[in-house]
């Protein structure tokens, strides 16, 4: 079994990404600037935003991090989407969700200006992933495809079988697994909570995509010798013995899995830094766009 590193990929493409910027700051050229919009406290929300603020700096990048109560109402929340959208100096932005119940996430993500959607969430940017026309892909997909392709993981006429039909990561990463180039040319099946007999298909899968938010729901049963399995799934759990208070948890049983996958992504350190990266790529994509 061989570990997909996704801390070191998305150290190595945050290298890439810092001589980049060096290189447009050198030419006296504009630092790409993501703006990220938190609403409320919630605990995961908090650490992934924050983490995507760190990433900017790190590469040399503009950030910055708008936090908004929890009360904000949906009409000031779009007020600031608009204020973010007519920006000269924003490049790119994200809302991060979930939002508060009382604000419609669609109607929000509507809202953010196509040219500016680095998430990629906008449905004008997932139509033009679906038609293979050049966008942003959403940051998720986007950081598996590059583990695939700096892995030089063989997807063509391989089975992919996908757990989970989010609108965020399940249904874009089985659209882009089952295009016509690489990485793609999988046969794609899209499994969810109404499949039937799920193991009888995960068990068939040469790469295993799981995105779910079960914690170790994909057991050692579930899986054939040889798959590639990347487990985006990321839940916390209370646990008294770490510093942080709780242990990170992902959608697959790792030690079950461990010895019959080829290739896996592990919990935490796999697909989390790679959508990280993904956003600063879509950002820098954003601010050339402009
Ligand atoms: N919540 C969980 N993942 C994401 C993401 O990639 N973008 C945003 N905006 N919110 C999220």
């Amino acid at each position: 079994m061989q570990i997909l590193d996704g801390k070191e990929t998305s150290r190595l493409i945050k290298q890439e990404i810092t001589e980049e910027i060096a290189a447009l700051r050198e030419k006296g050229a504009k630092v790409p600037h993501l703006v990220a919009v938190l609403v409320g406290n919630n605990g995961a929300s908090i650490t992934y935003v924050d983490a995507k603020v760190a990433a900017c700096e790190k590469v040399g990048m503009k950030s910055t991090l708008v936090k908004l109560s929890d009360t904000i109402s949906e009409d000031e929340l779009l007020q600031k989407v608009k204020e973010l959208n007519e920006d000269d100096d924003v490049d790119g932005f994200i809302v991060q969700l979930p939002l508060p119940k009382h604000i419609n996430e669609k109607k929000v993500t509507e809202a953010i200006a196509p040219a500016k959607d680095v998430d990629g969430f906008h449905p004008w940017n997932i139509g033009k992933m679906m038609l293979n026309l050049p966008t942003f892909l959403p940051a998720t997909p986007y950081g598996i495809l590059q583990l695939i392709e700096r892995y030089n993981i063989e997807t063509t006429g391989k089975h992919c079988v996908v757990v989970g039909r989010s609108s965020i990561v399940g249904s874009p990463i089985a659209n882009l697994m089952s295009r016509n180039s690489y990485p793609g040319n999988s046969t794609v099946t899209l499994t969810h909570s109404r499949t039937v007999n799920l193991a009888e298909i995960t068990r068939t899968a040469d790469i295993l995509i799981v995105a779910l938010g079960k914690p170790e729901f994909i057991t050692g049963d579930m899986v054939k010798e040889g798959v590639v399995i990347f487990d985006v799934g990321i839940t916390r759990k209370p646990d008294k013995s770490k510093k942080s208070g709780y242990k990170l948890y992902g959608d697959v049983n790792f030690e079950q899995v461990k010895d019959k996958a080829a290739f896996i992504t592990p919990v935490p350190g796999g697909v989390g830094p790679m959508t990280i990266v993904s956003l600063l790529k879509n950002t820098i994509l954003a601010a050339k766009g402009k």
